[in-house]
């Protein structure tokens, strides 16, 4: 473990300093794009105005002889569109791969200074991050880059899960962590065929009772992964994020899904169809009835300490700091959407 002056060391001599503060972002959505596809890249100046970050995906998904296509084409997508306050984020090729080592030589030293986020698959520990960050700081002096680039692990192995709180502690660099609930199944040897979301056979019987039959009630099998994700991150002041959701012929079990983890503390999901954006927008940006009332204990407790009743409920200091968490993120929303700020009144 570095000592706590050294953590924020450069790695690289003309490297830039890591984030102390990162930059505070609204990332709802992260939207997958296919760069080597011209009909998917001539979309993105359209994204840029629709989605809270656009990612390059270079890993799964992307056939093994189109990988290089898709890097050149990710690079040609940085360079020909401004991103403005929209994220631009690549989903790179994992470390064990025969792709990883271009994907970062090439994009950082050609785009590095558009890019805000790369996303490494498939980490297995604080190893895989201390690999990346050396490398990036090295490739960022290189090019002379002024911003750090951060990074975003998927939490998606088995080893990861268990070694979930050493990758968010690992570097400065850390911005967050997305539940890959496709690989981890497969890692974790679990008996599924999907893309996150629920199984039907994953339940809990309900008693026998006479006359009845008996209820069955389906559990969430992404419950304990999230929840651990999420004391990770915010333990280390970092932000996790659900993945992706495949059955795209069910938007209401992806809403569901998605609204389980924003619950939970996740800052955003995955989109990897234009009709997920929309799915995204509206479960990760607060509820209008949540802010009203979560305006209301603001207004009540001015400086968020003692006990107040409203509605019938009882506040406190603790009511308070949520209801706080609330209005933060309505007020990030606003900023963006003008309609949303018009109905929080913000
Ligand atoms: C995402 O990469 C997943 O494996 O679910
Ligand atoms: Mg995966």
């Amino acid at each position: 473990m570095k000592t706590p002056r050294a953590f924020y060391n450069p790695l690289a001599i003309g490297a830039p300093a890591p984030f102390r503060e990162p930059p505070v972002k609204l990332e709802r959505m992260i939207h997958f794009v296919p760069p080597q596809i011209e009909k998917m890249r001539a979309k993105v100046p359209d994204l840029i105005s629709k989605v809270d970050v656009v990612l390059g995906n270079l890993e799964d998904a992307i056939p093994a002889d189109s990988k290089v296509d898709a890097r050149r084409g990710f690079i040609q997508m940085a360079k020909d569109n401004d991103f403005q306050s929209t994220g631009l984020w690549t989903r790179v090729n994992c470390l064990n791969s025969p792709w990883l080592l271009d994907d970062l030589l090439e994009i950082v030293l050609e785009v590095g200074d558009k890019l805000d986020v790369i996303m490494l698959p498939k980490v297995e520990g604080p190893w895989d991050i201390h690999y990346l960050d050396q490398l990036l700081a090295q490739l960022e002096a290189k090019a002379g880059i002024a911003k750090p680039i951060q990074i975003h692990a998927i939490l998606e192995t088995a080893e990861g899960v268990k070694n979930v709180a050493d990758i968010a502690a690992a570097s400065p660099r850390m911005h967050g962590m997305s539940l890959g609930p496709a690989d981890l199944a497969a890692s974790r040897g679990m008996k599924t065929t999907r893309v996150g979301g629920g199984h039907p056979d994953y339940v809990v019987l309900a008693d026998e009772a006479e006359g009845t039959q008996r209820a069955a009630y389906q559990q969430d099998l992404w419950h304990y992964t999230v929840a651990k994700m999420v004391d990770a991150c915010l333990s280390y002041g970092i932000k996790p994020f659900y993945g992706p959701f495949g059955d795209f012929s069910d938007p209401a079990a992806c809403e569901a899904q998605f609204r389980n983890a924003f619950l939970m503390g996740c800052h955003g999901a995955w989109s990897l169809h234009p009709t997920q954006i929309d799915i995204a927008k509206r479960v990760f940006s607060p509820d209008p009835n949540e802010v009203q009332f979560a305006k209301k204990i603001l207004d009540a407790m001015p400086n968020g300490t003692g006990a107040v009743m409203i509605d019938g409920k009882m506040q406190d200091d603790a009511t308070w700091k949520q209801a706080k968490v609330i209005v933060d993120l309505a007020v990030q929303v606003a900023a963006k959407d003008m309609e949303l700020a018009e109905v929080y009144g913000l």
